[in-house]
């Protein structure tokens, strides 16, 4: 078959075509690229292969260029890269390669475009696209790649024990292609995943973590998350999330299996957000109900506590999975701590102070917190479902009108801690603390309005009740 060559790519293959003819290596387009254009996806990615040096090609091709590109030469993998207009070419000779068993990384010698096409993860990503005289245009397809890319299957090119056994994080990447491409993972290469998944052990955990936040960018990552779990991978790296799963029953009474609800928590979410962060919100929310899970003969299972010590194992779960300790992580146990929240304000006659607290607790995340909430509903029974959105539609409309009133998100109290000190004249101290505080939770429960005479009044009263007096300037 002869790979329809676009306008976009017809001058940089030409010029690719005539440097390696002149160099004399067969040269060929691999990988990624080539599949991504059969399936009529955007890529920006473009992998060569040659026989022969990819580093003096890249350097060959870009002197031809104008002007002429940088090429970023990777000595130590025999790589170059340059770019062309928004593509990113990399240049590297054919390879052939073999695996110790404790390593990912290979003995690496020269070899054919055979044995590169044998080195590579899936039959659809070992594609090759001729940029050679005789056979300029053709696809190259020693494994029946572009029969899957049209049955949808995920297959390894070679028995999948050798395919993962030499690259463990492919097993991530079949996953991974799986729920981003909606494709089926052949029989035998999820066998293979099932029976190899020990040794991912040898993988970097920021490799997984890439690979499980391209599956949590996909619209639907439930379908990522299932086969983890069913290929046993959730387990090793993320254990905390696989121990969601099951149901326990006692005196006829079962709760709800946590992995799948989490699941449709995170689905739910997906459909409202491209926000990667709000979507670890969402796989994290519900992750402390199991050390949380309690019998009451009375009430039945209980989680009592589980937001709390949700928000307390985020840091040490980023940690493990090397996701970043900053801001985002903050965020992400925000919204845990805080997702049973809303639930509370949506019973009658709640006060404004209740609304106000949450505004001021939330601050800019409460859009984000509202959006989670309502992904929270999972509930099969249309009608409560209904109801429920209607509650946190009233939610939302209460909390408009508090912050229309008050302007608490983002919010300073009137009184700094500054002006306490020259108030009473008086050093850093336990007082000044307390003051603080007092001022703030005043304004919360509403006994005081948010503005400057109120609360200076209120300090003064509180100051005198600590025994102290206000100085005179
Ligand atoms: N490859 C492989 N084993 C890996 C990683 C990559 O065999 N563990 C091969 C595949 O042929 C792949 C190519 O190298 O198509 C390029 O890899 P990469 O850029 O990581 O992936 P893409 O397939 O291009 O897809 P994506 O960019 O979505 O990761």
């Amino acid at each position: 078959m002869v790979f329809n060559i676009q306008k976009q790519e017809r001058e940089i293959f030409d010029l690719i075509h005539t440097c390696a003819s002149e160099l004399g290596y067969p040269t060929y387009v691999v990988g990624g690229y080539v599949r991504d254009r059969l399936l009529a996806r955007q890529s920006k990615d473009m992998d060569i292969v040659c026989v022969g040096s990819g580093i003096t090609l890249a350097q060959n091709i870009a002197s031809k260029l104008r002007p002429i590109p940088r090429v970023a030469v990777y000595q130590r993998f025999g790589t170059a890269m340059l770019k062309h207009k928004d593509m990113e070419v990399e240049f590297v000779g054919a390879r052939k390669e073999s695996y110790r068993h404790d390593s990912r990384k290979p003995i690496v010698e020269n070899g054919s475009l055979e044995d590169d096409q044998h080195r590579r993860d899936f039959t659809i990503n070992a594609l090759a696209v001729s940029l050679n005289d005789n056979n300029f245009g053709e696809i190259i397809d020693p494994f029946n790649g572009l029969l899957h890319l049209e049955q949808k299957i995920i297959k390894t090119p070679l028995e999948p024990g050798k395919t993962f056994s030499d690259d463990p994080l492919r097993m991530m990447r079949a996953i991974r292609f799986s729920t981003q491409l909606g494709f089926e993972i052949e029989e035998e290469t999820l066998k293979g995943i099932r029976k190899y998944k020990n040794r991912i052990g040898i993988v970097s955990k920021e490799r997984i973590t890439i690979e499980l936040e391209k599956i949590l960018k996909t619209p639907k990552p439930s379908v990522g998350f299932k086969l983890l779990f069913d290929t046993g991978l959730l387990q090793i790296i993320f254990p905390e999330m696989a121990a969601l799963h099951g149901v326990d029953v006692r005196n006829g009474r079962a709760h709800k299996d946590n992995f799948y609800h989490t699941l449709e928590v995170v689905d739910n979410l997906c459909q409202n957000t491209n926000d990667i962060w709000l979507r670890w919100a969402a796989v994290f929310h519900d992750i402390a109900k199991p050390p949380t899970k309690r019998f009451n003969a009375q009430v039945g299972w209980t989680f009592h506590g589980h937001e709390a010590l949700g928000a307390a194992m985020v840091p040490r779960i980023f940690r493990k999975l090397k996701l970043p300790l900053d801001h985002k992580m903050k965020y992400v146990q925000k919204l845990v701590r805080l997702h049973l929240r809303p639930i509370s304000l949506t019973k009658e006659n709640i006060t404004d102070s209740a609304i106000r607290r949450l505004l001021f607790e939330a601050g800019d995340d409460i859009d984000d917190l509202m959006k989670l909430c309502e992904a929270d509903i999972t509930s099969k029974n249309p009608n409560k479902v209904k109801r429920y959105l209607e509650n946190y539609t009233l939610v939302r409309e209460k909390l408009k009108e508090v912050e229309e009133k008050d302007h608490l998100r983002n919010w300073q109290p009137p009184i700094s801690g500054e002006l306490i000190m020259t108030t009473f004249g008086i050093e850093p101290s336990r007082e000044v603390g307390i003051i603080k505080t007092a001022i703030r939770e005043a304004i919360l429960d509403g006994d005081i309005d948010n503005e400057y005479e109120q609360a200076f009044d209120f300090m003064l009263k509180k100051g005198q009740e600590l025994g102290l007096k206000k100085i005179d300037k």
